[in-house]
């Protein structure tokens, strides 16, 4: 069946403030969705993108990427993804990623299908190079960061399984990511090497990193 990427793009922004949120804000020369949408669309292996937005988002969508069949988004991420894979009609593979990462390179598109030939799902995330510790009243406790990784999107699921785990999923229950619903459902899932490019926009500052990042790329 065909490989399919879905954009979840329903959020308000509201870390990274702004007129638009975040995700139609520009960046560089396009939106801010219009980037990784455009990754998806020169990548061989995508064959169909969906793209869930939120409600009242439909003209700001529009002038992001042109014309689509945008899906309508939930509350919370979680909601989003599964409004987006209801909607997909067939497909073998999915790889579900955030719109708030517009700079995604093919090379990682290609470590994760590749992971996917022997695993059920595959994640990018690199490791930590802080030193970590919990905060209270005042420093707390520092946490060794061996084994410690930061987890990016996109993800990379074969479809029957996720959409079987987000239906098992506490309808009740939060969830930063899908790779941890894929696991609750019993399943292993691979890591692969992410890319610093993939970090996402949280923040107002998060937009000159980006900016940066993307005139390094094409200098
Ligand atoms: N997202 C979504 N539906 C939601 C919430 C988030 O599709 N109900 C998407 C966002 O558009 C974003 C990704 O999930 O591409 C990651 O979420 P986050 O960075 O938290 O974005 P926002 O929720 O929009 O930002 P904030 O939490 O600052 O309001
Ligand atoms: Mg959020």
């Amino acid at each position: 069946g065909p490989v399919v990427a879905l954009i979840v793009a329903a959020g308000k922004g509201e870390r990274a403030g702004g007129a638009v949120a975040k995700q139609f804000a520009r960046l560089d020369s396009r939106a801010v969705l219009a980037h990784s949408v455009a990754a998806f669309r020169r990548h061989p292996a995508i064959h169909q993108i969906v793209i869930v937005i939120g409600e009242g988002q439909e003209a700001e969508a529009r002038a992001a990427v042109g014309d689509h069949h945008f899906v309508m988004g939930g509350a919370t991420r979680r909601e989003s993804v599964f409004n987006g894979l209801a909607a997909i009609a067939s497909a073998s593979y999915v790889l579900i990623h955030d719109a708030a990462r517009p700079l995604l390179p093919a090379a990682v598109i290609d470590r994760l299908l590749a992971a996917l030939d022997e695993n059920a799902g595959a994640i990018p995330a690199l490791p930590v190079a802080d030193t970590l510790a919990r905060a209270g009243d005042v420093l707390g406790d520092t946490v060794p960061r061996d084994g410690l990784m930061r987890v990016q999107t996109p993800q990379a699921f074969r479809f029957a399984d996720i959409v079987a785990a987000h239906r098992d999923w506490p309808a009740d229950r939060d969830a930063t990511d899908d790779a941890q619903i894929l696991r609750a459902g019993g399943y292993p899932v691979a890591i692969v090497e992410g890319d610093p490019a993939l970090e996402k926009i949280t923040h107002p500052a998060d937009f000159a990193a980006a900016e940066a990042r993307l005139s390094a790329r094409t200098s």
